[in-house]
C-alpha cells in the first residue's frame, strides 16, 4: 500500500519521504524478524545472523541503520559516503523503470560528508547489537586532486564504526571512478590502502572489500582476480550497477544517463559472480549483487560463489516485506538440498 502510494511521488522525493518516516520510526511497530540458524554463518570473522544484507546508496547517511536492521537484514552497509559533502548531479537524476523493475540513477555520490556521518554512526554505535553488522561504503569526492588520499581519508576517519570497510571504486556517476579498477591502478590502491591499515591498530584485521563493476571485461576480470589472490584482498562485491542496456528494456526511461539496477542485471551480475569465483579459485570472499528479489535469485547468486547477497532496487518494487520471505525461502532452499546451512551451498553451482 505505502510503496504504491510513493509512486505517486517522484522517486528521489519518495526516497526523502521513506527515510523521514523510519527516522520517525513510522511501521516500526512489527513483530521481530525470525531468526534461522541455517543462514548463520561467520565470514572473514564476523558473525552475519543471515546473509542478506541491504546494499549501500539506500542510506547513504546512515540515518536510518537501526530501522532497516529491524526489516530482518543480516547486514547493512551504508555510504558512499565521501570526505566532503557533496550535493550530487542536476535533478532529474533517478528514474523508475517500471514496467522493467529497475532504476537508472547518477545521483553522482550526494551523501552529507565523512563529519556529519560520523556523528550518525557515532549515535549507532553506541546502541550497536553485537549481530548488527554494519558495512562503511566510502569513495572520492568529484573535485578531488587525488583520488587514493579520499580513499584513505574515508578509511581512517570512519574505519573504526564499521565491521567492515567497502572501496567502492565502480559507480557510474563520478567521472574517472571506474579507471581505478584497471590494471596497475587498482593493486596501487589496495597496496597504499593496506599500509594505512597497518598504521592503525583498530584498523589492522578489518575486513575491506572492493567493489567492482558489471561492465569489466574478461580480461580486466583476470586482471582483480589475479591482484586480489597476491594482495589478499579480503573480498569483492559484484556489481555495482551497469552503463549496459539490455535489448529487453521497454520502459521510456531506459535511454537515461546513468547506472541500471534491479532485475534485468541480475543475469550479467550474476554469470561475472561466477566467473570470479572460478578465476579466484574460491579463495577470495565475494558478495553478491544485482537484481535479487527472491530467496531464489538470492540462492543462485550464493550457488555461483557468493558468501554474501545485497539489494536494494528490489525494495523500491517490493517493499522491505521481502526481506523475511527471502530468509524462509532460502532457509526452505537450503533444506530441499539436503544442507545444514547456507555456506554448504556456496559455489556449488559452478
Ligand atoms: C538509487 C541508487 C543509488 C545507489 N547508490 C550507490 C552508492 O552510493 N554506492 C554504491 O556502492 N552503490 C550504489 N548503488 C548501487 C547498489 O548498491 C547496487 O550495487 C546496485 O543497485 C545493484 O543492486 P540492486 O539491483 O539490488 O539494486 C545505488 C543504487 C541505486 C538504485
Amino acid at each position: 500500500m505505502l510503496i504504491k502510494l510513493l509512486r505517486l511521488f517522484p522517486p528521489e522525493t519518495a526516497h526523502a519521504i521513506t527515510i523521514k518516516l523510519l527516522k520517525s520510526n513510522f511501521n516500526l511497530n512489527r513483530k521481530q524478524p525470525k531468526i534461522y540458524k541455517s543462514l548463520n554463518q561467520t565470514i572473514k570473522g564476523i558473525n552475519f545472523k543471515n546473509p542478506v544484507g541491504l546494499a549501500a546508496g539506500f542510506d547513504k547517511n546512515a540515518e536510518v541503520i537501526n530501522q532497516m536492521f529491524a526489516y530482518g537484514f543480516g547486514f547493512i552497509e551504508v555510504g558512499t559516503v565521501t570526505p566532503k559533502k557533496q550535493l550530487g548531479n542536476e535533478k532529474p537524476r533517478v528514474f523508475r523503470l517500471l514496467e522493467d523493475d529497475a532504476i537508472i540513477n547518477h545521483l553522482g555520490f550526494n551523501n552529507k560528508g565523512s563529519e556529519e556521518i560520523l556523528l550518525n554512526l557515532k549515535s549507532f554505535y553506541a546502541r550497536k547489537n553485537i549481530n548488527e553488522i554494519i558495512g562503511i561504503n566510502v569513495g572520492k569526492n568529484k573535485s578531488t586532486q587525488n583520488d587514493i588520499d579520499d580513499y584513505l581519508y574515508g578509511i581512517e576517519k570512519l574505519g573504526f564504526y564499521g565491521d567492515y570497510i567497502t572501496i567502492n571504486i565502480s559507480s557510474p556517476n563520478t567521472p574517472g571512478l571506474r579507471d581505478l579498477q584497471l590494471r596497475g591502478k587498482i593493486e596501487r590502491l589496495v597496496k597504499k590502502i593496506q599500509k594505512k591499515q597497518s598504521e592503525i591498530e583498530q584498523l589492522e584485521h578489518k575486513p575491506i572489500f572492493i567493489k567492482i563493476s558489471p561492465d569489466l571485461d574478461d580480461e580486466q576480470l583476470r586482471d582483480i582476480a589475479l591482484m586480489s589472490l597476491a594482495n589478499n584482498v579480503n573480498g569483492l562485491i559484484i556489481s555495482n550497477s551497469t552503463i549496459q542496456r539490455p535489448d529487453t528494456l521497454i520502459s521510456n526511461f531506459k535511454n537515461e544517463v546513468g547506472g541500471l539496477s534491479g532485475k534485468p542485471i541480475f543475469l550479467n551480475s550474476t554469470i561475472l559472480l561466477k566467473k570470479m569465483y572460478s578465476l579466484t579459485n574460491g579463495q577470495i570472499t565475494l558478495i553478491g549483487v544485482g537484481g535479487v528479489s527472491s530467496g531464489h535469485e538470492c540462492y543462485e547468486k550464493i550457488k555461483a560463489g557468493a558468501s554474501l547477497v545485497q539489494l536494494y532496487t528490489a525494495l523500491v518494487y517490493k517493499g522491505p516485506k521481502i526481506i523475511d520471505q527471502i530468509l524462509k525461502e532460502l532457509d526452505e532452499l537450503i533444506t530441499i538440498d539436503g544442507y545444514k546451512n547456507i555456506s554448504e551451498a556456496i559455489g556449488k553451482s559452478t
